[in-house]
């Protein structure tokens, strides 16, 4: 960890960023518009690189109205094979960088009826359901606790920010429970009723393993997801990962003005 901060910072210099955002599916784009040092993961000690179509792989540090925010362009996945502690290894980095919020974006699939492909989602919860704990293994008493808490992961005062953002830009806001699977398979109708059983608006392959440890290591979390496509039916059509990534793409001019928004409100 030392290395990997030393050389960020050889970087970066005094930028200390403030908030964190991971940019899922559609979003990178926000890293190209605002970028003032970029730094490839494949550069930084202890990184791995992304592995995804349609995912880059840079550590992006720009200002957005005027806050110094830290992006990762391009996430790595448990289905890539990594290990649940090297996912969610940058945002312990984010932690020891002086990051103090930390903002996760992603595509998913929706389960609740009344979600629409395009439509936000806030996530207000969520189910891990990808058989693995980020936490497992020592714990690193300079980070959080061993058994720590996780009743407010997604920060309700955060919550009601993005709901008056997005009611300022006229941007129409869900609220749900999100859902994760390992993937890479998407699910099966019989498996997206149970999760929808369980209470479950939508369903992905990210962000639960980032937004446990963000909480764990005392970081104030922000989770949006947009929906992608309706989950998995028997009625529905079939998915596939162009059509995940052209619907996030055709949503991603209001996520973005609603991810400037709220970063300048925080
Ligand atoms: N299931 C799982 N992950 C996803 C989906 C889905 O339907 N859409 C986008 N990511």
């Amino acid at each position: 960890m030392e290395e990997t901060i030393r050389y960020i910072e050889s970087y970066i210099k005094d930028f200390k960023p403030e908030t964190g955002i991971i940019l899922g599916s559609g979003l990178g784009e926000l890293a190209d518009e605002y970028c003032d040092i970029a730094i490839s993961y494949n550069d930084i000690p202890n990184f791995i690189k992304s592995t995804v179509k349609g995912h880059k792989g840079r550590l992006v540090f720009a200002k957005i109205a005027g806050r110094k925010v830290v992006m990762m362009q391009g996430r790595n996945h448990f289905y890539e094979g990594h290990t649940m502690s090297e996912i969610t290894y940058p945002v312990k980095v984010m932690k020891k960088l002086g990051v103090k919020n930390l903002i996760l974006t992603n595509a998913a699939g929706g389960i609740n009826k009344d979600f629409k492909a395009g439509d936000l989602m806030l996530i207000t919860d969520h189910i891990n359901f990808m058989g693995a704990n980020p936490l497992v293994g020592r714990n690193d008493d300079t980070l959080g606790e061993r058994f720590p808490d996780m009743t407010e992961i997604y920060k309700k005062y955060l919550i009601e920010l993005a709901k008056k953002c997005a009611a300022d830009l006229n941007i129409s806001l869900k609220e749900g429970i999100y859902f994760a699977n390992s993937g890479p398979s998407y699910e099966t109708p019989a498996e997206i009723r149970m999760a929808s059983i369980l209470g479950a608006d939508a369903v992905g392959m990210s962000t639960v393993p980032e937004a446990i440890v963000a909480n764990y290591c005392g970081l104030n979390v922000l989770g949006i997801s947009c929906i992608s496509n309706p989950a998995s039916t028997s009625e529905g059509e079939r998915l596939s990962h162009e059509d995940v990534i052209k619907a996030a793409d055709k949503a991603k001019v209001k996520f973005k003005s609603l991810i400037v928004k709220i970063i300048e409100s925080m």
